[in-house]
């Protein structure tokens, strides 16, 4: 029997944040450093997703190289056989399944998605673009062309996850059985642990989440910052102003996501940072307690990220491209067969 597939993706619009690294990195490179034995491991650069927000084009090729350097710096082991690093458009079989997907898709379903919202707001009518209304139909070739199952994301594409399984449901009940279903959210989340499903805040309005797309940047904490930009912006994060340090969401956000940063980047349980704060009143002492921390983690990964073999990541790149355009050209043969294309 082949491999559980476990598949993740992280766009290249701008240097990634510490959410995209607890989001969805880590949790992917913690299960290739110790289960690629067990699973397929499937990490790539959805590179054409990269301009569903407007982008700088002439930095793009050098994002894409970053990001995936960053995989590499994070500890992704280059030398396993079924770990898998690639760009999303060197193989053509996600934007034609993609196509095939879309017509199975409802209009509606589309207008639904709250990350769709969100950035549109944002972005203004003009500057809308059709690929970032249907963008999660992509996402949905992205993984179901390795009939991947478990996904480790961030908590803001949950709804992209749900649609994925909706439409592979679709196309399963109406053709014959074409793709795997990846597991319920509910499921992925008890397989990666505390990792799964997070939403990091930004720094300075903890009520929406930590986003590389953000246009100021200021309550933002990109991999690439200094440890003195960084220990700023959260020295200078958004609290409150009830004085006692409390884990909860919905009350002290801006603590919450202090002490959650805090744990993540000391690798504690989050349980057992909470006891060591709760109650405290000194804000001050927690945001040195956590910009120490993350300077920490950003210096190391800093440190990695320089000593990446380039000549290495481009071989497996390449091997890795071969062999992925091979499963995928498979599972998309099948879909055209069945939709009467072949
Ligand atoms: P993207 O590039 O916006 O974000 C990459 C990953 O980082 C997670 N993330 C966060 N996690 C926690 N807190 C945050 N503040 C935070 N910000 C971002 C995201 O949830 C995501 O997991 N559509 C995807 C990319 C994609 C993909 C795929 C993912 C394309 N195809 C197939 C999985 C499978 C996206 O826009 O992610």
């Amino acid at each position: 029997m082949s491999k559980e597939v476990i598949l993740t993706g992280i766009r290249a619009n701008n240097d990634l944040t510490l959410g995209n690294y607890f989001g969805a990195i880590l949790p992917i490179v913690d299960m290739a450093k110790k289960r690629a034995n067990e699973y397929q491991i499937n990490l790539f650069v959805p590179d054409l997703h990269s301009f569903t927000t407007p982008i700088d084009h002439s930095q793009l090729q050098e994002q894409i190289m970053h990001n995936l350097r960053l995989f590499v710096a994070a500890g992704l082991p280059l030398n396993h056989p079924d770990v898998h690093i690639y760009r999303q458009s060197y193989i053509p079989a996600h934007s034609e399944l993609a196509w095939i997907l879309d017509c199975f898709t409802g209009f509606g379903e589309m207008s639904r998605m709250i990350e769709f919202k969100d950035k549109s707001a944002k972005l203004g009518e003009e500057r809308v673009g059709v690929g970032l209304f249907n963008y999660p139909v992509l996402m949905a070739a992205d993984i179901l062309l390795y009939n991947a199952t478990y996904i480790p994301v961030g908590d803001d594409q949950t709804q992209h996850l749900e649609f994925t399984r909706d439409i592979a449901e679709r196309l399963n009940t109406r053709f014959g059985d074409l793709f795997s279903v990846p597991y319920q959210v509910k499921k992925q989340h008890e397989f990666f642990g505390n990792d799964q499903g997070l939403r990091i805040k930004d720094l300075q309005d903890p009520t929406k989440k930590m986003s590389k797309s953000d246009e100021t940047g200021k309550g933002v904490i990109f991999l690439g910052d200094t440890p003195e930009v960084a220990a700023k912006k959260i020295m200078s994060a958004t609290t409150d102003s009830l004085g006692v340090i409390k884990f909860d969401w919905a009350e002290q956000p801006g603590i919450t996501n202090l002490l959650q940063l805090l744990a993540l980047a000391t690798e504690r349980p989050q349980t057992e940072v909470n006891k060591q704060w709760e109650g405290k009143t000194a804000y001050g002492e927690l945001k040195k307690a956590v910009a120490e921390a993350i300077t920490g983690f950003l210096q190391g990964l800093q440190g990695q990220l320089v000593l990446v073999d380039d000549s290495a990541l481009l071989a497996k790149l390449g091997a890795s491209e071969k062999a992925m355009n091979e499963v995928a050209n498979k599972t998309l043969y099948k879909v055209q067969k069945a939709v009467g294309l072949r």
